[in-house]
């Protein structure tokens, strides 16, 4: 075992579950997996969806993690069961955990929910909600450009505002207490959202659903809250398209001074097995 968690999604959106996991978690290393190459994930079908997120599983399982997050909403709708069923090592999803937390936090029992094409038009988060409290009423937005802007490293402020503010019109007049950022790339400009709606003197609870699901990751791996720091923390970085464009996002998002970090290029091919097994 290489005491390693291991995070999977399209791009960098799982960054931003990376980001909660190190704040969170000091005395384990990590593996993510970045599917840059077949991004978007939002636009592409259920099956093709749950067939990457199958090999995703796999190739993190031959990278000898403890735990898999697939930090990825898109492929967590529809990849997360299949890849349960198939592997005997623990992986979480992390949109039963959005949804805990949302009806846990809204008042008056509206909550807006944005993600991918696909997340919106699986409704998983709606089944999951109702299913926790059937009186919530949800709406839901795609926000197809967000994810690109997000993968570009397209962080410059007005820009950022402009898009957000585009979708969160779409809403109208449904007067929601609380909002789902439904898709990992969203919480990485979780401060834009912030100053939107404080511009906009709305009180609005943000949700990211990466919080709770590390939580739970620490549950299983019995991590305690106050875990010490272990010397020589890696991270290592599989990406399957241009290993420096996702490198440019990575050094926006984060700050990872303090961790040993590796970047490999993987080739797609590597993948087939995973399938046929
Ligand atoms: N970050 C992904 C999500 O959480 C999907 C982005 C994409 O590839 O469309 O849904």
């Amino acid at each position: 075992m290489s005491n390693a968690i291991g995070l999977f999604d399209s791009g960098a959106g799982g960054l931003s579950v990376l980001k909660k996991a190190i704040d969170r978690i000091h005395n384990k290393n990590f593996v993510y997996l970045g599917d840059t190459k077949r991004m978007p994930y939002g636009v592409r079908s259920p099956e093709e969806i749950k067939n990457f997120t199958i090999e995703a599983m796999g190739f993190l399982q031959d990278k000898g993690v403890d735990l898999s997050v697939i930090a990825c909403n898109t492929a967590t709708c529809h990849g997360l069961d299949a890849s349960q069923n198939r592997y005997d090592y623990p992986i979480l999803g992390i949109i039963s955990w959005g949804s805990i937390d949302s009806v846990k936090v809204t008042h008056n029992r509206k909550i807006a929910l944005i993600g991918t094409e696909s997340t919106v038009k699986s409704k998983v988060y709606d089944n999951t909600i109702k299913s926790l409290d059937s009186g919530i009423e949800l709406r839901s937005i795609a926000c197809p450009d967000l994810v690109l802007a997000v993968e570009r490293g397209e962080f410059e402020e007005k820009h950022m505002e402009k898009i957000i503010r585009n979708h969160l019109n779409e809403f109208g007049d449904f007067d929601y207490d609380t909002i789902i950022l439904g898709c990992t790339h969203f919480p990485v400009v979780k401060d834009s959202f912030k100053k939107i709606y404080k511009k906009d003197n709305r009180n609005v609870k943000i949700i990211n659903p990466a919080h709770l699901s590390i939580e739970r990751a620490m549950e299983i791996l019995s991590i305690e809250k106050d875990n010490e720091p272990i010397d020589n923390r890696t991270i290592d970085f599989y990406i399957t398209g241009d290993v420096e464009a996702f490198k440019h996002t990575l050094n926006q998002v984060l700050d990872l001074n303090g961790f040993k970090l590796s970047f490999h290029q993987v080739d797609l091919s590597s993948f087939d097995k995973y399938l046929k097994k």
